[in-house]
């Protein structure tokens, strides 16, 4: 099976990813190198990058036209990093356009944002399920704050059927052994739990091997289900909006 990543900037020019096409075919060729099969396009839908999501499946066209130009073979979906403070300014098809998963377990990926979750996450978390989509938090480890609130929020998260994805370069230790011990705490206790490179480019390439590295040597057994079977999972089956999932 090939690894599927559900967060990755892979759009050119429109947001801190790639500027160019040339810089998103070379993070492309980068993730299909490490075995790679599937990219989720998720460039940030929040209000100092993308606001109209409407333009996002032509970009997504041209980036596989462009793939497919240099043979590149990697299968791109339409997606995006979804900012809490968006979540109410965008009508429930344009939350469709960057949705994933069957009828009915749609869900969305919304950023844990870097100061910390606060109530605005969780009630954004929360008018998501009750508009009938599930949760993906991307990258909890990096939202810490202080410890018991940090925690509540992703109680309530998991408690409500949400899964987690965890940052590739987390894992490896790029960001401090803080962030790295929290991104394997997380791996431990959610039933569902993908890695992903959060690519951008530049500094942050495609990090999936790195990963599977380094979860192998910290104890994790079967460490390939948090960057295929589980994202794969995700994508085909998707999660129900506020029911907890069973155990992947
Ligand atoms: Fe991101």
């Amino acid at each position: 099976m090939s690894y599927a990543e559900i967060h990755f900037h892979l759009l050119p020019g429109l947001d801190d990813g790639p500027s160019s096409i040339e810089e998103s075919m070379a993070l492309a060729a980068a993730a299909a190198a490490e075995g790679t099969g599937t990219i989720v396009a998720t460039p940030h839908v929040h209000p100092e990058h993308v606001t109209d999501v409407s333009i996002l499946p032509d970009q997504v066209h041209e980036v596989r036209a462009q793939l497919a130009a240099e043979r590149i073979r990697l299968r791109v979906r339409c997606g995006g990093e979804l900012a809490h403070n968006m979540v109410w300014r965008l009508a429930a098809s344009e939350l469709e356009t960057i949705a994933h998963g069957p009828p009915g377990r749609r869900w969305l990926l919304l950023e844990a944002p870097f100061a910390g979750f606060d109530d605005g996450y969780t009630a954004a978390a929360d008018e998501l399920r009750a508009r009938g989509f599930g949760v993906v938090v991307a990258h909890p480890e990096r939202a810490l704050g202080p410890g018991e609130a940090w925690w509540a929020a992703i109680e309530h998260e998991l408690t409500a059927g949400s899964a987690l994805q965890i940052n590739a370069w987390s894992v490896t230790g790029c960001y401090g052994e803080q962030i790295r011990s929290a991104a394997l705490a997380l791996l431990r206790r959610a039933p569902l739990a993908a890695v992903a490179s959060d690519a951008h480019g530049g500094a942050r390439m495609p990090a999936l091997t790195l990963a599977l590295d380094a979860l192998t040597s910290s104890g994790f057994a079967d460490a390939r289900r948090f960057i295929d079977a589980a994202p794969y999972r995700l994508l085909a089956h998707g999660l129900p909006a506020g029911v907890r999932e069973a155990a992947a």
